[in-house]
């Protein structure tokens, strides 16, 4: 009995941002701001904000737009936020909404009824509320039978993901698992945040993992696989009941209102965690190929997360000891920017057609925590 990936779905918000959209908003916020605060910025008590820049913004990260749910108030030099109007308890939520979305396409693709299924996991960065989870709510506007649970391991929540619905499969709790990653990453980022503005949209993906002898006859077995973490500071969002977006001025002590919005929103040390990440994830992939008995030449693909091109790009390199073409590592950055835990699984939905029965490949997460995920995938037709 084995634990395989019947098929993915992939749910793509309507509108999208530009870079040259996002940085003019950006720059009229900038000549506010320091318009506003003119005064102190003369008398060297508070440095004038810079501009943002499109070709800085694509050099430095390879996003070129990406994604929202929430267009307008985010371009809004007054607002500079996603504003999702608020829903009825009685209403699906957001996070659930685009759960399904993305989870109906993966049970398109099979012809598996919602009734066959028997666990969701909502795996994701950014959970919506405490409780009840957001699975169980998917499981309820899905008409899955069985049981659901929410799980968060940051940018490897899909990897992580997998590897829960794999346990579920083999203890024999579940013969068909959706996995669902949505994220919503407009939310927790800061857009007046001149070296982050960038980084994030919005998206939703879906994973159906299922016992072999179920599966539709098409799939893609599960060759071997590794999870890691190391804990670090250099990504964070310190967002929670006990940490919310208290005022900066209320005098609260302890984490509560300290800081203020900015760190409930998300914060990173980027040149660290390029530093640290790009290793720690080569040496895995290195490392866990060879405990695959996958030799790297015969590896076709690797479905990298989509944090950054320039990390994409010298992780193969230094996996495979040479530049290889962008097909060996494709990205969907350019166009969806970073996604969080849905970014390796949209890659593999956009590039995996071309496989034939026998082809291996690799999908890859990695992110805060430090976390990292290496699943090995054979397709098998
Ligand atoms: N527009 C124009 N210039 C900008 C800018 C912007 N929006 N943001 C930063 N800059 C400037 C900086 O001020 C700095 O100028 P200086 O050299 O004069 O001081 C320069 O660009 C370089 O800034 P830096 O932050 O060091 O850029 P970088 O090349 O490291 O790229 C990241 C920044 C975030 C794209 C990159 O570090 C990265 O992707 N890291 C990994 C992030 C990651 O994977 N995170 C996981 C998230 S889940």
């Amino acid at each position: 009995m084995k634990a395989v990936i019947s098929a993915t779905g992939l749910w793509t918000p309507e509108d999208s941002i530009s870079n040259e959209e996002l940085v003019e908003a950006f720059n009229q916020y900038v000549d506010k701001w320091n318009s506003e605060n003119a005064v102190d910025i003369a008398a060297g008590t508070k440095d004038a904000l810079e501009y943002s820049n499109a070709p800085f913004i694509e050099k430095a990260s390879g996003i070129k737009s990406r994604f929202v749910i929430s267009k307008d108030p985010i371009l809004d030099p007054n607002i500079m936020a996603p504003r999702i109007p608020a829903r009825d308890n009685g209403e699906i939520s957001v996070l659930a909404e685009i759960a399904v979305n993305a989870a109906k396409k993966a049970l398109e693709k099979t012809g598996r009824k919602a009734e066959d299924v028997d666990a969701v996991i909502v795996a994701c960065s950014n959970l919506q509320r405490g409780y009840p989870a957001v699975a169980v709510e998917v499981q309820e506007y899905l008409g899955t039978s069985g049981f659901g649970f929410d799980m968060n391991v940051a940018c490897s929540s899909a990897t992580f993901g997998l590897e829960a619905a794999r346990g579920l499969i083999y203890g024999g709790q579940a013969k068909s698992v959706l996995v669902c990653n949505p994220e919503i990453c407009t939310a927790h980022l800061n857009f007046k945040d001149r070296d982050a503005h960038f980084i994030f949209g919005d998206v939703a993906t879906a994973i159906l993992v299922e016992r072999d002898d179920i599966a539709p006859k098409e799939h893609w077995e599960i060759i071997h696989s590794k999870l890691v973490t190391k804990f670090s500071n250099n990504i964070r969002n310190n967002f929670g009941f006990l940490n919310h977006c208290a005022p900066e001025d209320d005098g609260m002590t302890g984490d509560r209102g300290k800081k203020g919005l900015t760190d409930k929103l998300f914060v990173q040390n980027g040149r660290s965690v390029f530093k640290e990440v790009v290793p720690m994830v080569a040496n895995m992939i290195t490392e866990e190929s060879a405990n695959a008995g996958v030799d790297l030449a015969d590896l076709k693909r690797m479905w990298l997360h989509q944090a950054n091109l320039n990390m994409n790009v010298l992780i193969a390199k230094k996996v495979l000891g040479k530049n290889v073409d962008i097909k060996y590592a494709p990205v969907v950055l350019d166009e969806y920017a970073n996604t969080s835990s849905a970014g390796s699984i949209i890659a593999f939905d956009k590039y995996s057609d071309d496989f034939d029965a026998g082809d291996t490949g690799l999908i890859c997460s990695f992110g805060a925590g430090y976390s990292a995920g290496a699943v090995f995938v054979r397709k098998v037709a």
